[in-house]
């Protein structure tokens, strides 16, 4: 019996890197059906076949899945729809219907790749952190919210940060246990300087820091890890933050590493059932025209090996071969460097399916 995935290539480039992430896998298993692939559409292009970005059938198979690999969604028809629907349906939805409430974004420095960065080579080389962000609570989900009418009949906005204990401390689990298998060093971050969020935030994970002795703990307000990600980002191992704050980091913290094409992400819940999906959106900027790096998408395939089928050997083979194309020089085009081989999409995953069966 073949582990089930749900692949949800979506909108856009999510089309694009998809069938070059799927093709790996392909070339990974060479005829053995250990993956049983279903692939259904979502976001837009669902939106224009079903009239729903996210159908219950849809839903079912998710439900039904081992593991899911996600594209992105989204475009300009797709942000014009009513935001109801967006926040509604689609990837909020599908995260919070699975419980997967652990958001690991690893940021890491290829050497190939080390002049690729806007930061000084010194700064980023050897780079090696991950962000793990908390991805079912906070502004996002916290009650109330909307926008209302005062008496005097200006309109107010209002989020609520809420974070309960129990939701704290899963995700500092999470946190915890990634660090133990990593460089044993956690920073949490926080502004319990303000927030009573945050301060519950911050009791909670320390509270849950002494069942893991061996792990290095700290704490930061977000204000000063935004500045120490910049400064000195190699000081980080694993980096615990809620979600909001998390969502900011993270797209900073990938931006150290030259291209937002090359970073995975996996969203794990309690189980070994985990979402994969690249940290970019679906580009509208360059979709259709094969300019895509499919590498983020392909090393989320990895991740998906890893940690929702315990396929850690496979897991390396994949990320050893994505570092062997690079390393021969071949670039997609947001990260081509003089003196390199040009590549499109297609020929980027074929180039990682060569170097996978060689
Ligand atoms: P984006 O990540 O789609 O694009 C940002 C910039 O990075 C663009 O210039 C794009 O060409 C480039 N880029 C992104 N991925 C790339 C890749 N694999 N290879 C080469 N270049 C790449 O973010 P943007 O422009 O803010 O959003 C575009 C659409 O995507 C929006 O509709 C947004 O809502 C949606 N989006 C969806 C996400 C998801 O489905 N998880 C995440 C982020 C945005
Ligand atoms: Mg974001």
């Amino acid at each position: 019996m073949g582990k089930k995935v749900l692949v949800l290539p979506g909108d856009g480039i999510g089309k694009e890197v998809m069938a070059e992430a799927v093709k790996v896998l392909h070339a990974l298993d060479g005829g053995r059906s250990r993956f049983d692939i279903e692939e259904r559409q979502i976001g837009m292009t669902a939106y224009l076949q079903d009239g729903t970005p996210l159908s219950d059938a849809t839903l079912d198979a998710a439900d039904r899945a081992d593991a899911i690999l996600f594209g992105a969604t989204g475009g300009p028809a797709y942000d014009a729809l009513p935001a109801e629907l967006r926040n509604a349906t689609g990837l909020r939805l599908l995260r919070k219907r699975l419980a997967l409430f652990a958001n690991f974004r690893p940021a890491f420095m290829f050497p190939e790749l080390a002049d690729a960065s806007t930061l000084k080579r010194e700064v980023v080389e050897g780079l090696d952190l991950m962000i793990l962000r908390e991805l079912n609570g906070d502004l996002y989900y916290g009650e109330p919210r909307g926008i209302r009418e005062l008496p005097s009949g200006e309109r107010i906005g209002i989020n609520t940060m809420s974070y309960a204990e129990s939701e704290i401390e899963r995700v500092a689990h999470a946190g915890f246990q990634a660090a133990r298998a990593r460089r044993r060093k956690l920073c949490s971050v926080d502004k319990a300087n303000v927030l009573e969020a945050m301060l519950l935030w911050r009791e909670v994970v320390t509270r849950v820091s002494r069942g893991y002795p061996e792990v290095e703990t700290s704490h930061m307000f977000v204000d000063a890890a935004a500045m120490a990600l910049m400064r000195n980002p190699r000081q980080f191992d694993v980096v615990l933050t809620p979600n909001v704050f998390g969502d900011i980091l993270s797209d900073a913290a990938a931006m150290l590493t030259g291209s937002i094409g090359m970073l995975p992400s996996a969203s794990l819940g309690a189980g070994s059932k985990g979402m994969y999906e690249p940290v970019h959106g679906c580009a509208p900027d360059i979709a259709g025209r094969n300019l895509a790096n499919p590498l983020a998408m392909i090393l989320s395939a990895a991740m998906m090996l890893r940690h929702s089928f315990g396929l850690e050997p496979e897991a390396r083979r994949v990320e050893q071969a994505v570092r062997g194309v690079l390393a021969k020089g071949w670039r997609t085009a947001d990260i081509r460097q003089p003196g390199t081989r040009p590549a499109g999409t297609r020929e980027m995953g074929d180039a990682v399916v060569a170097e996978l069966t060689r």
